[in-house]
């Protein structure tokens, strides 16, 4: 199951970065959207529903309160995912 920590954690480690910095999307209130978190995705940030196959990653399904712009992180190592925290610019 995708909340379960370890099964995060197992994501967390294998994840795939394409892009080292947030991604600017316009969503709309009451959509439901699908956060890739394994990176993979060819429609980035969201989930293209296949690349996650065979890795421990499962999409994040989210959405928001308004109609709006939101910064989605692109660099998977947020702690507060889908959203940008900052994670990018950190040194690992
Ligand atoms: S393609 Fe990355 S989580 Fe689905």
């Amino acid at each position: 199951m995708y909340n379960d920590n370890n099964f995060r954690g197992e994501c967390m480690r294998h994840r795939y970065t394409k892009k080292n910095e947030p991604m600017k999307v316009q969503l709309k209130a009451n959509e439901t959207y699908r956060f890739c978190t394994c990176g993979k995705s060819d429609i980035q940030p969201l989930c293209d529903k296949y690349s996650h196959n065979g890795s421990n990653c499962a999409p994040l399904t989210f959405n928001v309160q308004r109609d709006g712009t939101y910064y989605l992180c692109g660099c998977k190592k947020s702690e507060h995912q889908p959203y940008c925290d900052g994670s990018h610019k950190k040194k690992e």
